[in-house]
């Protein structure tokens, strides 16, 4: 940010504007100007202009007593702030979202953009495409606003527009704190507090019921627990609500059905390890899920079943790798979410400077029923000798998308044909992505591996969050597998050059009609050895699939036959 000199050569650029400092303050109300509140505070300036100047970021950095840079370098990191300099033209008020990730794409993204494009005013509405906004089972998602569109089509969204629908609601039918309380909610969490279990007993059922973190990293939550009630307080608890991963949408499938049982997980897991705060992440695509969880927490918070710690409710701002856990504490702490390196761990040194529980809010969602039935009832689950339940987040060419809870180690077949109810009409299983974008593409040939953590890793690909996408012989891997890098490409948080530099280099190969597949190998191995997170060293996996599994796509086309020589 430059000083600049004003007409009769005042330095201009650091002078209070008092005007814009109040009513920066007004947005602000009697909130906290503590660092941590930053990106909440840079969320009122956007939702309120739809942009943020210099002039916001000034007032801003003079009230939060930061440093203008420390603000600047905040603001732009995310893609749902508009930073504008003075010269630059306030981007249109309405921003329509259309998603291009992978299942989208599948359904006609690409078109739809076009369409929309020309259908509309530039002046007016701005067309964005933006990567998986999780809701990858009624793609194509155009979201108007905040309003979402499930399999959108272009007269939908114009529809939609000229109803002025740009504001997402409160999820129907879900179960309310009276509802899940009327249920026994929160009786096991009151169990707990008053003794009827000692904190010890419950992390042995979690580490017998084979409960692994369903974030993606699969690491033992029982273990994790153990290793973080060991710590020296105080402690933080972070509960992950990213889910960025392009395929994956069950967080937001069990937090618009059944918000209270991660609270109670949750809950117990603060007094399991004798933690102190409660941090929750929520993406900031998922307005409505916002709306439903600030709800329920005030009812909670009103009327709690026993004395509650402090539970804080954070705004993510649309950026993929805020997902990974120390980028995700970095960003709760006000500051640009790029991970950390590591060691120390979260465990150790997480958010601010504390030993903190990072866990998947999915995770949470199973505490309390384990508890209630037993460890024997989560781990009977499963086939071939897999343990546990999995929600599949399933889309792509099948019957019935959606968030489909089967046994670990069930195969992509046996997925298909008893929970999807088969492929669409007219299309063949031709390969799949077990993992989301991160987790790789497999071949319908190996539709009878094991789906689980630690199953896929000799053919190069990973479960992760169970992000199933579907493909069928109307697709091709080869524009998928760009489409992937893509995305990489722009969620990469540019602090390291094998990341950085490799996504872009590497679109640039796949671009090309003919990949150069011995540089693409070479890049990518440089890109899984040199990262500093899982981004970067995932980020390659669908290339590679794509080269070893899909041969019949590379194949050269026979050049077309010249008449004259065949004469
Ligand atoms: C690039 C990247 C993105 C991630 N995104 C998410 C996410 O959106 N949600 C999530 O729970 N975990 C995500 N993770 C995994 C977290 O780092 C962490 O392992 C997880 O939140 C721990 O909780 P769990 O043990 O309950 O899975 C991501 C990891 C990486 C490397
Ligand atoms: S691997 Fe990519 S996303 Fe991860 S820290 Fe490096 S640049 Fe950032
Ligand atoms: S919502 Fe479009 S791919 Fe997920």
């Amino acid at each position: 940010m430059k000083r600049t000199r004003g007409k009769k050569g005042r330095i201009t650029g650091r002078v209070d504007d008092q005007e814009t400092i109040s009513q920066i303050e007004k947005l602000i109300g009697d909130e906290s100007i503590k660092r941590d509140m930053l990106v909440e505070h840079l969320h009122k300036i956007q939702d309120t202009y739809h942009y943020i100047s210099n002039k916001h970021i000034r007032a801003l950095a003079k009230i939060m007593n930061l440093s203008m840079a420390a603000v600047y370098e905040t603001a732009t990191f995310y893609h749902h702030f508009d930073v504008i300099n003075e010269k630059e033209t306030p981007p249109p008020d309405i921003t329509v979202r259309v998603c291009n990730s992978v299942t989208c794409e599948m359904f006609g993204a690409k078109k739809l953009i076009n369409e929309l494009k020309l259908a509309t005013d530039s002046n007016k509405i701005r067309i964005q495409s933006v990567p998986c906004v999780g809701r990858c089972a009624s793609a194509p998602i155009v979201i108007t606003g905040t309003y979402p569109i499930e399999n959108a089509k272009t007269d939908d969204v114009l529809a939609a527009l000229n109803k002025n629908k740009l504001t997402d609601s409160i999820p129907e039918n879900y179960i309310d704190y009276v509802a899940y309380k009327n249920n026994g909610g929160y009786e096991t969490l009151v169990d707990c507090i008053n003794g009827k279990y000692k904190s010890d007993e419950i992390i042995k059922l979690l580490e017998d019921s084979s409960l692994r973190g369903l974030g993606g990293a699969g690491f033992p939550t029982g273990q994790k627990w153990r290793i973080l009630s060991e710590k020296k307080s105080p402690k933080m608890i972070a509960i992950n609500i990213d889910e960025g991963e392009p395929g994956t949408f069950k967080d937001r499938y069990f937090l618009e059905n059944d918000p209270h049982r991660f609270i109670e997980g949750t809950l117990i897991a603060h007094w399991a390890i004798n933690a102190d705060e409660i941090y929750i992440y929520l993406r900031d695509e998922y307005a409505g899920c916002r709306i439903l969880l600030e709800k329920e927490l005030e009812k909670i918070k009103k009327n709690p079943p026993c004395k509650l710690p402090q539970i804080y409710l954070r705004r993510g701002a649309g950026a993929y790798i805020c997902g990974e856990e120390s980028a995700m504490i970095e960003s709760i702490e006000g500051k640009p979410g790029m991970p950390r390196l590591r060691p120390p761990y979260v465990a150790d040194v997480g958010l601010f400077g504390f030993p903190t529980l990072e866990q998947n809010m999915e995770t949470m969602h199973w505490v309390r029923d384990i508890i209630e039935n037993g460890a024997d009832w989560f781990s009977s689950n499963g086939r071939r000798e897999r343990k546990g339940l999995r929600s599949f987040s399933v889309s792509g060419r099948i019957k019935k998308p959606g968030v489909h809870i089967a046994p670990a180690g069930i195969s992509i077949n046996e997925l298909i044909n008893e929970y999807c109810d088969g492929m669409l009409n007219g299309h063949e299983f031709y390969g799949y992505y077990p993992g989301g974008a991160s987790g790789g593409i497999l071949p319908a040939s190996l539709g009878d591996e094991p789906l689980d953590f630690d199953t896929l890793q000799k053919h190069g690909c990973f479960i992760g969050s169970a992000a199933i996408i579907v493909l069928s012989d109307q697709d091709k891997v080869k524009g998928l597998a760009l489409n992937s890098m893509q995305f990489f490409e722009h969620e990469s948080c540019g602090q390291c050059t094998p990341c950085r530099v490799g996504t872009s280099k590497a679109i640039q190969l796949m671009e090309k009609e003919e990949w150069n597949k011995d540089l693409l190998e070479e890049l990518s191995i440089a890109m899984c050895d040199a990262s500093i997170c899982g981004l970067g060293q995932a980020a390659p996996n669908p290339v590679r699939c794509a080269i070893r599994y899909f041969p019949e796509e590379f194949k050269k086309c026979p050049p077309t036959q010249n008449k004259k020589t065949k004469q």
